[in-house]
C-alpha cells in the first residue's frame, strides 16, 4: 500500500510543471528535536510553555529585555530549546528535499520550522514562514541580521533604525512578516502539486496555505501528505492521498523511486 503511493508521488513530481514541498516540526524529529503536537510534543506534554508561548511576543512589546533574557535561556527554559534547534543537523528528510530540488522536481520549501536545517541539508529556495532561530529582525523596519553578527552583551540588541531587535521567530499573535506571506502565497497560487510533510496543519495562516492552492484557479492541484498520523487536511480532503509514515523514510523512497523514473526517461 505505502509502495503504491510512494510510487504515486514519485509519477505526480515527474509530472508536475511547478511542485512545491510544505514542511513542519515532524520533518525535524528525525534531528533529535521535539515537535509540539505529536504524541511526545512540547505542547502535548507541557500546557505551562504552551500557555508562556502565547505570551511571548507581549513580552517583547512590553519589556523587549525581559524578552531576550527568557529566550537567550537566562531566565525560564525555553530558550534552552532554542539553542538546541542551533545545535541539530539535518536527516534524511531533509536531504531528500533538497535533492528534489537539485534536480529541478520542487521549487521551494515552504517551512513552518525555525530550526534552519532545510538550509543546512542543501535547499536553497526555503520560505522560512515562522522565521529562524538563527537570525534576528527589527519588527520595525524589516531588516534582519544573522544571529552573532551584532553585539549580544547589552540586551535588547538594536536596529540601526533605533528599535529593539527580536529573534526572527513569529511567535503566537505575531504577524507573519509581509514578505515571507506573500513570497509563501504565490508559490502555493501557482503551483500544481505540494507535498506536505511532517504538519499537524493546525496553525493558521500557514495551515491555509493548502486550501489556496486547492482553490487557486490556475491549474488542478495535486496535494499529497507525508506525516505520521493523519491531519484535518486528511479528514477534509484536502490532500488527495496521505502517505503514513516517518518523513525521514518515506521521502528518501520518493527521491530513489523519481531517479529510477528519470533514469529510464
Ligand atoms: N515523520 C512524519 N510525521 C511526523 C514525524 C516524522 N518523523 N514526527 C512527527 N510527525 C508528525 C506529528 O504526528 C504531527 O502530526 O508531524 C506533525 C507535527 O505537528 P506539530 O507538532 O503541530 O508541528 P507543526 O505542524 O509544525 O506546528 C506548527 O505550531 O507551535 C507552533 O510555531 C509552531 O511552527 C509551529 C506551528
Amino acid at each position: 500500500m505505502m509502495k503504491d503511493f510512494i510510487n504515486r508521488a514519485a509519477s505526480d513530481l515527474v509530472s508536475s510543471k511547478y511542485a512545491i514541498a510544505l514542511t513542519g516540526a515532524g520533518i525535524s524529529t528525525e534531528s533529535g528535536l521535539s515537535d509540539f503536537r505529536g504524541p511526545k510534543g512540547i505542547w502535548t506534554t507541557n500546557k505551562e510553555a504552551e500557555a508562556k508561548a502565547y505570551e511571548r511576543y507581549g513580552l517583547f512589546l512590553r519589556d523587549p529585555k525581559a524578552y531576550w533574557e527568557e529566550v537567550l535561556g537566562l531566565k525560564g527554559a525555553h530558550g534552552v530549546f532554542y539553542n538546541e534547534l542551533k545545535k541539530a543537523n539535518p536527516n534524511p528528510g531533509h536531504y531528500a528535499l533538497a535533492e528534489l530540488e537539485e534536480l529541478g522536481l520542487i521549487r521551494c520549501v515552504i517551512t513552518q520550522n525555525i530550526d534552519g536545517l532545510h538550509i543546512k541539508a542543501g535547499s536553497r529556495n526555503v520560505i522560512e514562514y515562522h522565521g529562524s532561530v538563527h537570525k534576528l529582525r527589527c519588527p520595525s523596519c524589516g531588516s534582519r541580521v544573522e544571529f552573532g553578527t551584532i553585539a549580544m552583551d547589552r540586551l535588547p540588541p538594536y536596529c540601526q533604525c533605533g528599535k529593539a531587535m527580536k529573534y526572527d521567530i513569529v511567535h503566537f499573535n505575531e504577524p507573519i512578516p509581509f514578505d515571507v506571506m506573500e513570497k509563501a502565497e504565490k508559490e502555493a497560487s501557482e503551483c500544481d502539486f505540494m507535498i506536505i510533510c511532517g504538519t499537524s496543519a493546525v496553525v493558521y495562516p500557514f495551515a491555509g496555505l493548502p486550501r489556496m492552492a486547492k482553490l487557486s484557479q490556475k491549474s488542478k492541484v495535486k496535494v499529497v501528505e507525508v506525516n505520521a498520523d493523519p491531519t484535518l487536511l486528511t479528514h477534509e480532503g484536502i490532500s488527495d492521498y496521505f502517505i503514513q509514515g516517518k518523513t525521514g523514510e518515506v521521502l528518501p523512497q520518493i527521491v530513489e523511486t523519481v531517479r529510477r523514473t528519470l533514469d529510464r526517461k
